[in-house]
């Protein structure tokens, strides 16, 4: 599949009084165009610095991009001007984050915080603009969308602000579409509606979908491929299917366990993973799940294993994994 986006060995620290963050530790992933990757994994392991890095979002300093590169559409993000970016940003990469409630502006009614991208990059007269805006806010199941163009988005429920915040992501149809939590604050029937206009938006429009999520029925419901991140790395990606099914680094596994599921039993609880993450000012030289791994070897704690392929979409950076992982063991 035609990628319309390329990380490359992606490093990005952030510099804070005990020394420095490694947040993003040589993160490598493609999305295909019209694809939809989803990014877990657990809190802090640098799903939200990759999506801002992308976006180029992230706040610099205390930040710095030590490496790396974002590729869209042939062009490297990050050797961008900020000029450049703000071309980009809203027109060709939309975002929506967990709380629309602080990335909506309160003070603007939302007719104008859709139609303000439509005037901004594709030069549409101010009649068009609101033609386009009321447009989008039907698609994405706002009634009354006339009436709604001119209201405050306090005066919207929070899955309504959700969908207006999709609607304003949208309306210039960018190629691609990141999406952080996006469903995290709503309620579970809510949840399953955003998630509904999504789907139906991404397949009006082809975008291309990153989207990060703790909820594995989002995963299950949306994703064409799973990428699974721990302690600032890509410890494992396939297709759904076969990280749902066949899930090879016992991080990937321990986290199935851990995060509650549509088709979750009554009778099935839920597992923990045992332990924390490491401490990022001083990560491990070895496997970073190491210390908190039931499987660890002696070579786990000493080399960071390298990538090993299951089949061209699977991939796992496990010592179980190796192809010598037998002699390994028994040395
Ligand atoms: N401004 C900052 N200053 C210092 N460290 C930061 C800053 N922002 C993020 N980090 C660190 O970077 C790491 C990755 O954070 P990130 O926000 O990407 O996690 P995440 O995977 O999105 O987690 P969550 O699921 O909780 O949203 C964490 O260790 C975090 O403490
Ligand atoms: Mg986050």
């Amino acid at each position: 599949m035609e990628p319309i986006l390329e990380v490359k060995d992606l490093h990005v620290s952030f510099s804070v009084r005990g020394g420095e963050v490694k947040a993003v530790r040589g993160v490598n992933f493609a999305v295909g165009k019209g694809e939809t990757v989803a990014i877990v994994g657990e809190s802090g392991s640098g799903k939200s610095v990759t999506a801002q890095t992308i976006m180029r979002l992230i706040p610099s300093p205390p930040s710095k991009i030590k490496s790396g590169q974002v590729i869209f559409n042939g062009q490297d993000l990050l050797a961008k001007t900020n000029k450049q970016m703000e071309a980009i940003r809203g027109k060709d990469i939309g975002m929506i984050f967990q709380d629309p409630m602080t990335s909506l502006n309160p003070t603007i009614k939302v007719g104008k915080q859709i139609t303000e991208g439509l005037i901004k990059h594709q030069n549409l007269a101010q009649a068009e603009a609101k033609q386009r805006g009321i447009e989008m806010l039907k698609l994405v199941g706002i009634k009354n969308a006339e009436a709604r163009f001119n209201q405050y988005p306090h005066e919207f429920s929070g899955g309504m602000r959700q969908r207006v915040m999709i609607a304003i992501a949208l309306a210039c149809r960018p190629a691609l579409l990141i999406a952080d939590e996006p469903t995290t604050a709503l309620d579970v029937t809510i949840q399953a509606q955003i998630v509904g206009v999504m789907k139906d938006m991404q397949k009006r429009f082809g975008t291309s979908i990153i989207m990060i999520t703790h909820d594995l029925g989002v995963v299950a419901g949306m994703a064409d491929r799973v990428i699974v991140m721990y302690a600032g790395e890509v410890v494992e990606t396939g297709t759904s299917m076969e990280i749902f099914k066949n899930p090879q680094h016992p991080y990937t596994r321990g986290l199935l366990r851990s995060l509650p599921r549509i088709d979750q039993r009554k009778d099935e609880p839920l597992i923990p993973i045992v332990g924390t993450p490491p401490d990022l000012i001083k990560p491990p030289v070895g496997c970073p799940f190491a210390a908190r791994c039931e499987h660890a070897m002696k070579v786990c704690q000493n080399i960071d294993p390298a990538p090993t392929h299951e089949s061209d979409t699977h991939m796992s950076r496990c010592w179980l994994h190796h192809p010598m992982a037998q002699e390994v063991k028994s040395s």
